[in-house]
């Protein structure tokens, strides 16, 4: 089904066939504190999933599972649930993303970015950013050269004090064509109460069911851990509609590229690394002045799916600089209350209207924001300091009801 194109691109695409191909992700997997996993050659990386559940929650799910083997739907709360179940508690943390440090910088738009977009991110001021750097997964303590995406989650404080967010990883294109195989996925992961591992059948079936992992298992396939967060291009992943001064649309994606250039770390320095390295490493290279990331637009033609964040745009499309990123510190805990909830756009920035992922992950972040922010507060509260962070209600400029409704789960 396809609605008015906009400037020639159709406004919604046809849902991905997911099972279209049989295959399962072919890279390794960090191992959970709770279990061992099994090491065959067809699992997505932990990291690259995530979610959550009450104990009433989780029993009710095994209670359906035994009576009806009938996937579980995917919830916000059920995907944090499961990544509780797989990473552990983490109480207080984020639930996915858990290992990361904080990191503040600007960024200055580029000559010619207004064309695109009449967003404020792109007016020629200098825009603060409070950012985030981090592993996807949910293992506080995961080793810095884990074979997992990277991320970069971005908060701009735009003139006027309006909020614009973005939440991106090192690689091209995202596990999940939709929440429901993103969910399975990870719960899959979920170790069985009797053997303390998952359930290797289930995993099995999980792979079969669903394909639409196979273009980022290739990519990582191919492709190893930066040595420094500074060395990672970061991708958006989904489209974007960009809406200019004269309400001329068009669809684009962004990646932002590291003038530092993307660097891997060799095999023999994978398993050299220490555990620890990547906050180091940057604290080191900002010793040197900031580092710096052009935001890269490519710009959509006619055809390119712009609801499905698995699928990459053919190369060779244009594109085009429309500003720079400079992070000038690193540490601190100033990201910690922030939800770095990916929709939160600013005018002249538009979600596209049916892409399910995108639409999945606003809850899910407010989930895990309201399950940690209110772990905070408590492990504050009986210390009788103030939370860390104490901005909770700037920082979640959205789902401010949703996440006090998820808290009481
Ligand atoms: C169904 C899909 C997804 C789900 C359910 C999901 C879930 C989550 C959750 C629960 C968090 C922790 C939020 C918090 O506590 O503040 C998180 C963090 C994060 N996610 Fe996702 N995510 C999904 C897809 C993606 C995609 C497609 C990207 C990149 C384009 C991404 C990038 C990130 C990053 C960078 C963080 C860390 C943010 C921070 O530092 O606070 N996620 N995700």
């Amino acid at each position: 089904m396809s609605a008015a194109p906009v400037n020639g691109v159709p406004q919604t695409q046809a849902k991905s066939n997911l099972g279209e191909s049989r295959y399962r992700a072919a890279f390794e997997q960090e191992e959970s504190p709770m279990h061992q996993p099994s090491r065959h050659a067809c699992r997505l990386p932990r990291q690259a999933a995530f979610c959550f559940t009450s104990c009433a929650a989780l029993l009710s799910l095994g209670a359906a599972r035994a009576a009806d083997p009938a996937p579980p739907a995917a919830t916000p709360q059920a995907v944090v649930d499961s990544m509780e179940a797989v990473f552990g508690p983490n109480a207080g943390k984020r639930r996915n993303h858990t290992k990361g440090l904080c990191a503040e910088g600007r960024f200055t738009t580029a000559p010619g970015a207004a064309r695109y977009s009449r967003s404020l991110l792109f007016s020629g001021q200098p825009v603060p950013v409070q950012a985030r750097f981090s592993l996807a997964g949910g293992r506080a303590s995961a080793p810095d050269a884990a074979r997992s995406p990277r991320g970069l989650a971005l908060q701009f404080r735009l003139p006027g004090g309006a909020l614009h967010q973005m939440a991106m990883l090192n690689v091209p294109v995202f596990s999940s064509a939709m929440p429901q195989s993103f969910f399975e996925r990870l719960d899959a992961d979920r170790p069985d109460p009797t053997t303390g591992k998952p359930d290797l059948a289930r995993q099995k079936a999980v792979a079969e069911r669903f394909t639409d992992n196979k273009a980022l298992a290739a990519w990582m396939s191919q492709h190893r851990p930066p040595p420094s967060f500074a060395n990672a291009s970061y991708h958006g992943l989904h489209a974007f509609r960009f809406v200019n001064a004269q309400d001329q649309a068009r669809w684009v994606k962004w990646h932002f590229v590291p003038r530092d250039g993307e660097k891997e770390l060799s095999e023999d320095e994978i398993k050299a690394a220490p555990a620890d390295f990547l906050a180091k490493a940057l604290a080191e290279r900002l010793q040197h002045g900031p580092v710096a990331w052009d935001m890269v637009l490519t710009l959509g033609e006619p055809g390119d799916p712009v609801n499905d964040p698995t699928r990459p745009w053919p190369a060779g499309r244009t594109e085009v600089t429309v500003g720079t990123l400079q992070v000038e510190h690193a540490g601190g805990s100033a990201c910690e209350a922030i939800n770095f909830d990916p929709l939160v756009l600013s005018d002249g920035v538009q979600a596209p209207p049916d892409d399910p992922v995108l639409a999945f992950r606003s809850p899910a972040y407010a989930v895990s924001w309201a399950r940690r922010r209110a772990e905070a507060a408590q492990g504050q509260a009986a210390s009788g300091q103030a939370p860390v962070g104490d901005a909770a209600k700037a920082a979640s400029p959205r789902g401010e009801a949703a996440t006090t409704k998820a808290v009481t789960r």
